[in-house]
């Protein structure tokens, strides 16, 4: 089950060849995209993704996103779903073709949620911690660098994800050049300490994650603090409980780390889990 759909809130068939040959998104992974969970028909924090896609492409000097287009392609997608109750929705934009008249590629698409991001939020993951290679300055430093920019050249983060399956782990946890802690490849790393969530700060060049914005929102309604600091790798070991958050899986345990088994932190999650849950 699939459903495509466009900026002016048609539908086409996903099966169907759609993409030139020469659209810049295929040839230099040259745009941006967004991940969306759909439950119930409801999409979650639609505003805020909406606002990152904008945020990454200015980044990537795109033209300003339609926001009333991508919420009509939003609609058609979700009214035109006869799946289960959840569903990923991307929102793909791209650069458009490099011998055409400049206009973007755009498109939402609804797909299912993979058995494997189940099974992983049912039963936690291991995660090993690689090398992303840039100090916290970076980003700042080196705008081009696009670091922080939810763009659509993913292969080193899915190369990571590929490497960390060799290592027997199910993901990872990117760390700087300076021994601090980045986040996932397609996540967002929240540690807890003391009853306090902590989470990096997007300004060393990693992206501002919605899952974590509406926990931390959830968890200091109901009286937990919350952090936004920069944690170092050495830590990681001796944390409470550790977690990767995204949309799609949102809030995903991490059992085992390089190796190591963590603390038990199975009360943890089920108590983070009901306070994100609470913000639908
Ligand atoms: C690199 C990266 N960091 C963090 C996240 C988490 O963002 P969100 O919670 O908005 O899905 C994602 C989502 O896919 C991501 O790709």
């Amino acid at each position: 089950m699939r459903v495509l759909a466009f900026l002016d809130g048609t539908t086409a068939d996903p099966e169907a060849p759609l993409l030139r040959v020469d659209d810049l998104g295929l040839l230099r992974g040259d745009g941006v995209f967004e991940t969306i969970l759909v439950v119930d028909g409801k999409p979650r924090e639609l505003g805020p993704h909406l606002d990152r896609l904008d945020r990454s492409a200015a980044m990537l000097e795109l033209p300003e996103p339609d926001r009333a287009g991508w919420e009509r392609a939003v609609d058609a997608v979700i009214n035109n779903w006869t799946g289960g109750r959840d569903m990923a929705l991307k929102l793909v934009l791209t650069r458009g073709n490099e011998f055409g008249d400049g206009t973007p590629t755009a498109f939402a698409m609804g797909l299912p949620i993979a058995d494997k991001v189940l099974k992983q939020r049912a039963e936690g993951i291991a995660a090993v911690t690689l090398e992303r290679g840039f100090e916290p300055g970076l980003a700042q430093r080196a705008p081009w660098l696009l670091l922080g920019a939810k763009s659509l050249s993913y292969a080193v983060n899915m190369a990571a994800v590929r490497y960390a399956a060799r290592e027997g782990a199910d993901d990872v946890i990117f760390t700087a050049a300076d021994g601090s802690v980045l986040e996932g490849p397609t996540s967002t790393l929240v540690l807890v300490r003391d009853r306090t969530l902590v989470t990096p700060p997007s300004n060393i060049g990693i992206l501002p994650g919605t899952t974590q914005a509406a926990l931390f929102r959830a968890a200091e309604r109901a009286g937990w603090s919350v952090k936004v600091e920069p944690i170092a790798a050495a830590e990681l070991p001796d944390a409470e409980a550790l977690f990767l958050v995204s949309s799609v899986r949102c809030v995903t345990r991490i059992h085992t780390l390089d190796g190591k088994q963590l603390n038990d932190s199975s009360a943890l999650l089920r108590e983070l889990t009901a306070l994100y849950e609470s913000e639908y």
